[in-house]
């Protein structure tokens, strides 16, 4: 990550963003991880995902001025070619590699696949899990420092209008996840964030996100209008029901 430091301001900012960001995931993960009672193997496993997951990132941002993989490209595709080319996981088995690497490609997927094997698609939902807490962290944090310090990096470079794209309204009552590449505005990047909550795995992470408030800190960044607010029960009803059956 040191690689990639930079005197220029708005470039130091956002390296320095995914690297808390990063060792943010790392903890969360392992936390999580010790919730569903992992082993310590499974946990560095974990970790390991955790550690490597974004290091895309920081070449993608270097290269092209964005975390925007539509304007740019894939970041975990990248991150996959820097970690084979620097060998990085060569003390590990074949195993071992084979579900690091599909788990960090699938980190960042709008769904998982439905035909990959159990092993991979449970660090896949770990990881998938650990990097949204922190994601909804720092963008409900951002709300707050917004007006002083903008920062574009954050948005997408998305126009920041008072509009929303209507159909991300119906995609969230009908429970679907929004995808990033149909984002037209930084509202519509709210309403993927909400969006997310349909692609929660563990019960730990659903609860974690209930009780800090993410979902309604995001509700507050959209415009006050009567289909705001319905999509802000239809979710609460859904988070109250997860959280009653522990699922
Ligand atoms: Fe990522």
């Amino acid at each position: 990550m040191s690689n990639f430091y930079s005197e220029k301001p708005e470039i130091m900012e956002n390296i320095k963003l995914k690297e808390e960001h990063t060792l943010r995931v790392c903890k969360n993960i392992v936390h999580l991880g010790k919730l569903l009672n992992l082993s310590k193997n499974k946990l560095y496993m974990a970790e390991t995902i955790a550690l490597f997951h974004d290091i895309g990132r920081f070449e993608q941002f270097i290269k092209y001025n964005t975390f925007n993989d539509n304007k740019s490209e894939n970041h975990a595709v990248l991150g996959l070619k820097i970690l084979k080319k620097n060998r990085v996981l060569s003390c590990l088995t074949n195993k071992e590699k084979e579900i690091i690497y599909k788990s960090i490609m699938y980190h960042n997927m709008p769904e998982l696949p439905d035909n990959e094997d159990s092993g991979c698609l449970f660090y896949s939902k770990l990881i998938r899990d650990a990097d949204k807490m922190d994601i909804l962290y720092v963008v409900t944090d951002y709300y707050k420092k917004r007006k002083i310090h903008p920062n574009p990096a954050l948005e997408f470079e998305l126009p920041d209008t008072n509009e929303y794209s209507s159909c991300f309204i119906k995609d969230i009552l009908n429970q679907r996840i929004i995808k990033s590449h149909e984002l037209k505005g930084y509202n519509d990047m709210k309403l993927m964030q909400l969006s997310w909550v349909f692609d929660i795995n563990f019960f730990p992470t659903l609860n974690y996100i209930h009780q800090n408030h993410y979902l309604d800190k995001i509700i507050k960044a959209l415009p006050d209008t009567e289909e705001i607010r319905t999509i802000q029960k239809s979710i609460k009803n859904y988070v109250e029901k997860r959280l009653i059956s522990k699922i």
